[in-house]
């Protein structure tokens, strides 16, 4: 897509969802069985990806499809609940076109959440991890092609990609609610298989520590843009040959569902802190 044409299309769904919503500073996009965090927000509105010009629906179980805005003790908050994945047959310049309107509507920060296997051994099934850095492993990268300059630069630095000062304010986050929140590298691939754990294996020895389908592509295309990006990880099962028999999706969004309540404190907390 050219520049111009992708100028216009997020400044018609920002208009169309300015005319239904007020903008906080604040979003967060909720992975794979973390969806229950909106059931804790006040004051709720709610568009359906559906209705978002040149927005794509989800098609993976245990995402929904829809952009909320709602309050956490007065302060308010936007949730992409659900969010598209390259493997699901979708360009990367389509899957950050929510992250690319966020900025577009004037979004400040960036929470980028999801669901991973467990590479270092440290780790247990679920355990949240602050994403301290990635791999880019997807095999391409959101900004191929011409560059939309109004967005950003030809050739982003990437050493602050993950924010060092929102880094620290979900460090400060999970000391408020006492939780012993470890950190570590995210390593993004395409998917949809799950890795053998040959590749496992490598992933360790380049210095992963968790794998996942999903963030990596937003969190460029988001640091290129100007946003703030954190990112929060729940280990939903240790990856493949660490882990002993085999994966399952809804195995996936049970664990999720499980730590649920000390993700939506820990969100909560660093929103506050915001
Ligand atoms: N591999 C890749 N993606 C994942 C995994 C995994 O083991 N668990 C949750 N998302």
């Amino acid at each position: 897509m050219s520049p111009e044409q992708l100028y216009s299309n997020l400044e018609e769904a920002s208009t169309f969802i300015k005319g239904k919503l007020s903008i906080p500073d604040t979003a967060i996009t909720l992975g794979s069985g973390l969806g229950l965090f909106v059931d804790s927000l006040k004051n709720k509105k709610t568009i359906s990806y559906n209705d978002i010009p040149h927005f794509h629906q989800t098609t993976v179980a245990g995402h929904a499809g829809s952009l909320v805005v709602g309050e956490i003790q007065g302060k308010s908050v936007l949730v992409f609940q659900g969010r598209i994945h390259a493997y699901e047959g979708h360009s990367f310049e389509e899957v950050v076109f929510p992250t690319r309107l966020l900025k577009t509507l004037g979004v400040k920060n960036l929470i980028l959440t999801n669901a991973s296997g467990g590479i270092n051994s440290k780790y247990k099934a679920g355990d949240l991890i602050l994403i301290e850095d990635h791999l880019n492993l997807t095999g391409a990268n959101p900004l191929h092609g011409k560059n939309p300059e109004r967005l950003g630069t030809r050739f982003p630095d990437m050493t602050n990609a993950w924010n060092f000062d929102l880094q620290e304010v979900v460090k400060k986050a999970a000391k408020k609610i006492a939780y012993d929140l470890k950190k570590g590298v995210y390593v993004g691939v395409l998917g949809p298989s799950y890795e053998t754990p040959a590749e496992i294996r490598m992933y360790r020895g380049l210095g992963g520590d968790m794998v996942g389908m999903s963030t990596v592509a937003e969190a460029i295309a988001a640091h290129h843009c100007g946003l703030k990006v954190a990112g929060i990880s729940c280990i939903t099962n240790m990856a493949a040959g660490i882990h002993q028999g085999e994966l399952d999706h809804s195995d996936i969004k049970d664990q999720a569902n499980q730590v649920s309540a000390t993700f939506v404190n820990l969100v909560k907390e660093t929103v506050l802190l915001l």
